[in-house]
């Protein structure tokens, strides 16, 4: 049994001892948040991360902070005179690092504060009005819940989340909380502004590939630019998932993670966070924090945006650490193609020296793949990759 027992539980019968660790495990079920408002002062056993795991393990392979600066990538300059010198710098961005910092993005800091403002104030709720939201069911349009994935991760990590689908609005905005009373109203703003925001640089991103589709038609073979009107067809009536994340105070913040690492489903992440750092990405072999950069937004290649490009961009391993002082909201929105839609490497993209690197895939092999794995070990990425001969 466990080492951290207490001589009296050692005191307890085996039917005491059941009763107290299903009372424990319904205390982790309720999340952090829960458990830091009840005053914990300990990381209980369940978020303890094998030393291998933690944030310090390795310390070698951690760098300074101040040695990494995202690329930056500004929006109002990516739409004016100097679009192919940024284009660049996009495609440089999305090569190397997996992510970059959008600045001058069009997207008011009243929006993007509210939003941030209003997923504080759902987490400060009593646990009681959080808990309506709470569902096993991994596809249910509103989620509240907490760690990864709550029934299958063996070590917790501390975070709670409220997951929220965006697309279409007018199907799923009936089921989004109704507390704080405005809560729709400044997540529905924001959820649209970020999709338009995501239109905007997917068409960039596009283009960086060198697909464009207001190409002359004349001097382009038409089946080029009939795929990227298809690919552009399909983002626009593409899946949007809005994830608040809320990392509380942690007693003691290097034995745990506030998010394991992994890689992001989709074709494109945009983050929002607050001025608390937390976000480290692997960047050579090493992990190194993302200094956040007020009203900005990193934004991250995911594995759909990876298949695509046929391995040119890289969805990166990211994770997030925790601290013992300062509470961190994020917000993510997560976007991609329809939930129906099969993802494959663009036909242009693949060349006699640049053969196809990934299977065609679809959101029922990831929800399959999900289901059977600990999140620690989360690489659905890996599971896609064509396995080259020579
Ligand atoms: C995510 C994620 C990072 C953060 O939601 O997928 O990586 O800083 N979030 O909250
Ligand atoms: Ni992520």
């Amino acid at each position: 049994m466990c080492w951290s027992m207490s001589p009296s539980l050692m005191a307890m019968s085996t039917e005491q001892q059941n009763t107290y660790n299903q009372s424990l495990e319904t205390m982790y079920q309720k999340g952090v948040k829960n458990m830091y408002d009840n005053g914990i002062e300990h990381v209980p056993v369940k978020y303890i991360l094998p030393a291998a795991e933690r944030p310090n393990a390795n310390a070698a392979n951690s760098v300074p902070e101040v040695n990494l600066e995202l690329p930056v990538i500004d929006l109002a300059e990516l739409q004016g005179p100097n679009r192919s010198q940024v284009l660049e710098s996009l495609a440089y961005a999305c090569q190397n690092f997996g992510f970059f910092q959008l600045v001058n993005h069009g997207i008011s800091e009243e929006v993007t504060s509210n939003m941030v403002d209003v997923g504080k104030r759902f987490f400060e709720m009593p646990f009681a009005e959080r808990e309506k939201y709470m569902s096993a069911d991994m596809s249910s349009p509103v989620r509240y819940g907490t760690s990864f994935n709550q029934t299958n991760d063996g070590v917790f990590c501390w975070r709670d989340f409220l997951k929220l689908v965006c697309h279409p609005l007018p199907d799923v905005l009936p089921l989004w909380p109704t507390s704080p009373l405005d809560f729709r109203q400044l997540g529905v703003t924001y959820a649209k502004e970020t999709r338009s925001l995501f239109m905007m640089v997917v068409e960039a991103i596009l283009e960086s590939l060198g697909l464009k589709t207001d190409t002359d038609k004349k001097t382009e073979k038409y089946e080029d630019v009939d795929e990227v009107v298809g690919i552009k067809n399909e983002i626009e009536n593409g899946s949007q998932l809005m994830v608040v994340n809320c990392y509380p105070a942690c007693p003691q913040p290097d034995l745990t993670l506030g998010m394991p690492p992994h890689s992001d489903y989709g074709f494109l992440t945009l983050l929002l966070q607050d001025d608390v750092k937390g976000l480290q990405i692997q960047h050579r072999n090493k992990w190194v924090t993302v200094q956040p950069i007020p009203g900005s937004f990193v934004v991250n290649v995911g594995d759909h945006l990876e298949i695509f490009s046929n391995g040119r961009y890289k969805s990166v391993l990211h994770r997030v650490l925790v601290n013992s002082t300062k509470h961190r909201i994020s917000v993510a929105s997560l976007h991609s193609l329809p939930f129906t839609s099969t993802v494959r490497p663009s036909p242009k993209l693949i060349t006699h020296t640049n053969p196809r690197l990934y299977k065609d895939t679809n959101f029922a092999d990831f929800v399959a793949y999900l289901k059977t794995c600990d999140s620690k070990k989360k690489n659905f990425l890996e599971s896609r990759k064509i396995e080259q001969t020579q």
